[in-house]
This record gives C-alpha cells, structure tokens and sequence, in this order.
C-alpha cells in the first residue's frame, strides 16, 4: 500500500485514485494517523498532499516527525513539499507573487525520479507560499520563472518535494512522475488490481465479521448495490439486506429491486414499506439539512426496528463513496452537505459500519459491480440521493408534490434513454420548487408549478458541468412534462455547474 496523508483540500483523494490508476493500492489517511499505524501498515511509500493552509500559521496541520525516521520514501505535494521543508530545516515564505494555473516547468536534474523526465514541461501551480530554502541534503530539481524552487529531492533519503500538482490532468506528465516515484523508488510491483481489491476487502470483512450477523442498506442504486454483492461475496448469508421504500424513490423503483435482489442476486431481502413513518417525520420541515438529517435518523432508526426483529445483528453496511465522505467534512475538508449515509446518522447508532468502498470513486465502483457479475442495468444506474425524491422537493414535502415530481422524472429518464444520453449524463432529473406561475393552456389560465430539469455531466460528482443538450431533446422534455404531467406549467432548465452549483438543489 502507498499512504496518501491527507492535509485537506477538495481534490486530494485524486492523488490515491491517480496511485490506483498505476495498478498500486492506494488509500488516503488523515495527517494525524499515529506513526505506529503507519509502521503497522508496511507502506512502501507515503505521500503528503497538498492544503489549503500555510505552514507558517500557529495551527497548521502537522505529521509526526518522525515519519522521516521510517526509512519510507515520501513525496511532498504543494503544502506538502512544504511542509517537509519546515520539518526537516528549511524556510517556507510567502512571496509577493503567488502562481495560479499553467506553468512551465524546468527539470534541473537529469537522475533518480526526474531521469527521462528532463527539458521543459507544463505542470499545474497553485500557491501562495514557496519553498524558500532547501532543507539539509536537498538539491532543486526543478524550477519555473517565479518559483526558482518547484521540486527538490534528496536522493540519499528518497524525499521527495514537488510544488505542482501531478495528480492533476493539467499536469499532462504528472502520472508519468508519480508512476516513476512508485515503481523506481518505491518499488511497488504494479500488479494491484479491482480483483485484488475484492480479495483484499474480502478478507479483511471475514476478518472483522466472524460468525456474527450482517444487515446491509440496500436501496438499490449503483453504490449500495455494490456493496451489498461485495459483502455478500465475503459473508455469504451472514447478510441480510434491508431496503427501506421511505416513499422518496422513483416511479417503479422499490419493485425493480425486489425483483432484481431476490431473483438474480438471491439474497436475504427484508423489503419494509415505512413511507408514512418519514412523510410524519417531514411534517413543517422544510430546511434541507433539517430535512437530511430527519430522514437520515428515521432511516437508521427502522434498521434498528428490523435489526430487533432480526435478532442480534453487529454490523451495518453502507455503499458510502469517497466524494460522500469528503462532502461532509473530514478532518480537514469543509462540510457542504450532510450526506445522508454520513452526517444523518444518530450519535447512538447501534451498529458497526462497514464502508468497503469508502476510499472509491464511481467509475471504480462500476468496475468492481462488473467485476463482481452485476448487470450493466444496476452499474449503470445514474446515482440517486439516499434521501431520494424529497431532497429535490425544495422546501416542505408534500404527498402532491411527490407524485408530481415522481411523474416529472419518469418523463425525463424516458426521453433522456430515447435520446440515447441516459449513460453519458452522470445525473438527469426533476426538481419542483415550492412557487407556481401563470400560464395558459386551451384558453385557460393556469397557476402551477414548473419543472426544473438538471442534467449534468460529471467524472466523480467533486465537479460537474450542466449539459449541452440538444433543442429538440430539451423540447420534447418540455411539451411532455407540461401535456402530461398533471400540476406543471411551465419547464426551466438548470444552467449552472458545480462549483458554485451542487448537483442537487439540496
Ligand atoms: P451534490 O448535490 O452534493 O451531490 O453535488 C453529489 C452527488 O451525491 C449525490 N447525493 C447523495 N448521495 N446520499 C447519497 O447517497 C445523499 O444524501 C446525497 N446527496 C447528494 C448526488 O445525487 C450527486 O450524485
């Protein structure tokens, strides 16, 4: 495994996948994890990522020193490579001019990592700070006009500091750099793989899992799914799944599922019809994180229902993704949203977690679906909020509002599949806002809701862009919601990407 310490910063768990991507395992840990974890894990090789912090401020986030002692090599990204500086002797300052966006980068040396990289090369900046002095048995390794020191190295130790991002695609040789730390100094052997991820995960579930019981959050969509086959593998009918129709999914989806999990996958499917329980707990709630968090507790709460009625069950499974985690704040990232698998659970949760794709993206969790013999129909699925329908309900939910927006999104997924765009869209879908608007249809006035229609295209859901599509798909969206959605006038598409957007409108 290469450690991937995590110093904050929305976009380091890239550096994981990027080391991934190089068939090495790969996880990101907090910059906090105790250095007899680290012995313990055997890495073959660390790396700092960057952050948003500077290493000169009273509370900037530090690694144990003695981290240099392992005899592990290291590369330092941006806050990293400077914070290595600090740490082994050297001086970080904050020059006048700061470097944001392309830079061309100047290679100085021609052996260890930067062999055959040499010459010119473009690379991806973004800092405030510079390395201003080299720390004791460092040389430069590389410059650019306003950073004389852009990489440095010590060659003895295998420390290794770079202040561009290679994990970045802007950086079109940074795979290539990253490739050579793991492979010539780290001497990874490269052979990691999705096969060797689920025998990994399978093991450490049996591990962690024994004899006891196993109750999985199964809600259909491509993650939980995923999750379930995969811990399935691993425990057999340890597991039972659970899924909870909370009245928020999509027209004919909680039968879809049951008929998928029990006749293809054949596992212990416990189906719970509950949906006045939430529509009772989302009574003159209108708040989004209110809403997320009441039908994350009332969610847990009916698996502790039917864990009860189950018997002793010590373990619940969750198909949380890294981009959930990071959405809601880790120790270092800011929260933006309370993802429902994470900050909606209660403090008194009754269950152990097991998260066996915490530390992955979507697309390596379709793989390991196809890996694990799903069918393309699940992996293909687009993602789907836990929370589901009543989180694109703005404001307070109603039993109107859900049938008109359950009706909207069937039209929507319909045309978008008669377009054929179904897979290359990473979302599409319906939003009702809570205000209504004049119209006129025959020789009627009417007052009625519109549709927000947002569709977007996204690699990991971190960022998205609203999609271009075209005019006629757009127009016959339009005239099908407005013809045959009862209760909607009016059809407005969502043109913003995220950031500052997010994909949801909750
Ligand atoms: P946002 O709206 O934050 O969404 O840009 C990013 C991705 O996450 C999905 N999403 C959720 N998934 N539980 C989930 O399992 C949630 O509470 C949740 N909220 C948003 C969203 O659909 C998008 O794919």
């Amino acid at each position: 495994v290469v450690l991937v310490l995590d110093f904050g910063g929305q976009y380091n768990q890239l550096i994981a996948r990027r080391v991934r991507e190089a068939h090495v395992y790969s996880e990101m840990v907090s910059h906090k994890i105790p250095i007899e974890e680290i012995r313990a894990r055997k890495p073959k090789g660390i790396i700092f990522s960057g952050g948003p912090a500077s290493v000169n401020q009273p509370n900037a986030p530090v690694v144990d020193p003695e981290i240099y002692n392992l005899g592990i090599p290291i590369l330092g990204i941006c806050y990293g490579m400077q914070l290595m500086t600090v740490q082994l002797g050297g001086i970080v300052e904050h020059p006048e001019a700061s470097e944001y966006g392309k830079a061309m980068l100047t290679v100085d040396v021609t052996k260890d990592l930067w062999k055959d990289l040499g010459g010119e090369r473009p690379c991806w900046m973004s800092h405030g700070d510079s390395v201003h002095k080299l720390p004791e048995g460092f040389v430069v390794a590389a410059h650019t006009w306003n950073t004389p020191i852009a990489a440095m190295m010590d060659e003895e130790r295998h420390f290794y500091g770079v202040q561009f991002h290679p994990e970045v695609k802007h950086t079109p040789d940074g795979q290539e750099m990253l490739v050579k730390f793991l492979y010539d100094i780290c001497k990874c052997a490269g052979d990691w793989t999705i096969e060797s991820f689920i025998e990994l995960q399978v093991a450490e579930i049996r591990a962690k899992v024994g004899k006891k019981h196993v109750l999985c959050a199964l809600s259909g969509g491509v993650d939980s799914s995923v999750a379930a086959a995969l811990v399935h593998r691993a425990v057999g009918n340890q597991l039972t799944c659970v899924f909870v129709d909370h009245g928020f999914m999509r027209k004919n989806e909680a039968e879809q599922v049951r008929k998928v999990f029990t006749e293809q996958f054949q596992l212990n499917l416990v189906f719970v019809d509950v949906h006045e329980r939430f529509m009772q707990k989302l009574q003159g709630v209108s708040e989004p994180e209110l809403k997320r968090k009441a039908i994350g507790n009332e969610f847990i709460r009916v698996f502790e229902d039917e864990a009860l009625k189950l018997g002793q069950v010590d373990f619940l499974v969750q198909g949380t993704l890294y981009p959930d985690i990071v959405e809601s704040g880790t120790d270092t990232a800011e929260t933006i949203k309370s993802h429902h698998n994470v900050g909606g659970l209660p403090e008194d949760i009754q269950f152990e977690l097991i998260e066996p794709l915490r530390m992955l993206f979507k697309d390596e969790v379709r793989e390991l679906g196809i890996e694990l013999g799903m069918s393309e129909e699940i992996v293909w699925r687009q993602p789907f909020p836990g929370p589901g329908l009543a989180i694109r309900i703005l404001g307070e939910v109603t039993r109107e509002k859900l049938d008109i927006l359950r009706e909207a999104d069937a039209v929507i997924i319909e045309e978008i599949r008669r377009a054929g765009m179904y897979r290359e869209l990473w979302q599409s879908f319906a939003v009702l806002p809570s205000i209504k608007s004049v119209g006129v249809m025959g020789d009627s006035r009417t007052y009625e809701f519109p549709i927000i229609l947002r569709a977007v295209t996204s690699e990991d859901a971190m960022t998205a862009d609203w999609a271009r599509l075209p005019y006629d798909l757009l127009e016959s969206i339009s005239s099908r919601l407005v013809n045959e959605v009862q209760g909607v006038n009016r059809v407005v598409y969502d043109i913003t990407s995220k950031p500052p957007g997010t994909i949801e409108w909750e």
